[in-house]
């Protein structure tokens, strides 16, 4: 019953507002200065409108999708996302066990709280997300504790070669390392709930959380002003370096962020097995165009890797969308935070739930029984997008 206020996604967030202190709430929902390109993630789904086929017998449907040789339960998974153990207590471990009962991926951040080792621990799919200076040592020393802990998914975040310029983190007060103040304090204590559940249980469970992957070793604690240092020189980051992983790592090897054509082309030729078309959720470079308008020319170019997109996405018809215009496979980030701040578990749980079930109901009404045959045929631009 208190799962029944949550219709569809974008219902969490609100919930989410009222449970989170505004400095973590506002690091969560927030974007890049203007909010240009977090915008334009949602308008891009909005300038494409759908064309469906009728008496087509869709009695038989499934949204199940097979991705690098895994069968998941559908064709959506958990975008990486920093300081989830924010959200909700343990909320790396809340994500990947909601994920992993659901049969879809979750992909553990660099910037997570929680040891990768111990997140591996819940089964399911094994995707790590990396963070990586440009120091041969560093990443090689990054590659092999991600191999030993039983990954078999290494993506490489690449749109972070600096930190983004987040205004309404400055506004509200939230900064990496945490700083304590008065009115951090004073938020904590006017979110009770947030403050006994989430963060007295975490520290009493696991003393002051630390970013704990962001290199070979457990990393600061994140009210330490050595965090800054321990991000290393990530501007030095070039195509030299995803070469090295490559080398060294035996596993599927994807690249995120990419926006260009041309960069696509790159990381295939690099040994990249997959690209996620993202632009960080609108969160880094205010301006960039979202990832559905660079899709259809990244699919073309994509060859023999799997083309993966995120940013916006909040409906089982912007799903279809991306599925349409040649992606694989599509992340969702934000809403399911906020159904982990608002309910836990089985708030993620049910977000994956209602998502699925407007994918499988957009599949009956437009026409198809799986997902592999959604085609450019399914979705025209908008006459006014055009
Ligand atoms: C992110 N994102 C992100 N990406 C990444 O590669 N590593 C990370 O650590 C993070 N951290 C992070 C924290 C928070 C709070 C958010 C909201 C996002 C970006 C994320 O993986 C994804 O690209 C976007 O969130 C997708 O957009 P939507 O679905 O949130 O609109």
């Amino acid at each position: 019953r208190h799962l029944a206020p949550f219709l569809c996604l974008a219902d969490f967030e609100a919930a989410a507002r009222r449970r989170l202190p505004r400095q973590i709430y506002g690091y969560y929902a927030g974007a890049a200065e203007t909010c240009q390109s977090f915008q334009a993630n949602a308008a891009s789904f909005r300038s494409y409108e759908l064309v469906p086929r009728v008496l087509a017998d869709v009695s038989a449907r499934s949204a199940r999708t097979t991705l690098f040789g895994t069968t998941y339960d559908a064709p959506f998974g958990i975008a990486p996302m920093g300081l989830s153990g924010l959200a909700t207590f343990e909320g790396e471990l809340v994500l990947a066990r909601a994920a992993t009962q659901a049969g879809i991926p979750a992909i553990v951040s660099a910037t997570s709280l929680m040891p990768l080792e111990r997140v591996a621990t819940q089964g399911g799919a094994r995707w790590f997300q990396a963070y990586l200076p440009g120091e041969d040592a560093r990443i090689e020393a990054m590659v092999d504790r991600v191999e030993a802990a039983g990954y078999d998914t290494f993506v490489l975040t690449a749109d972070v070669p600096v930190p983004a310029n987040r205004e309404n983190n400055v506004r509200t007060g939230f900064s990496i390392p945490l700083q304590p103040s008065l009115r951090l304090l004073w938020d904590g204590l006017s979110r009770p709930h947030w403050l006994g559940a989430t963060w007295l249980a975490t520290f009493l469970r696991h003393g002051v959380p630390h970013f704990e992957n962001m290199d070979a070793f457990r990393g600061p604690p994140i009210l330490s002003r050595h965090v800054v240092r321990a991000i290393g020189a990530r501007d030095q980051l070039s195509w030299r370096h995803l070469e090295l992983i490559r080398r060294r790592w035996p596993g599927r090897l994807i690249l995120k962020g990419v926006l260009s054509a041309e960069d696509a082309v790159q990381a295939r030729e690099h040994g990249a097995d997959g690209v996620i078309v993202s632009n960080h959720g609108g969160r880094q470079l205010d301006g960039a165009r979202p990832a559905l308008a660079a899709l259809p020319a990244i699919a073309e170019v994509a060859g023999p890797m799997r083309v993966m997109v995120d940013g916006g996405i909040r409906r089982g018809s912007d799903v279809l969308k991306a599925l349409a215009l040649g992606a694989h496979f599509v992340f969702v980030g934000r809403p399911f935070l906020f159904a982990a701040a608002a309910r836990g578990q089985d708030g993620v749980r049910h977000a994956i739930r209602l998502l699925l079930a407007e994918i499988e109901r957009d599949m009956a009404l437009l026409g198809v029984t799986r997902i592999e045959a959604l085609t450019r045929a399914h979705v025209e631009r908008a006459p006014w997008a055009a």
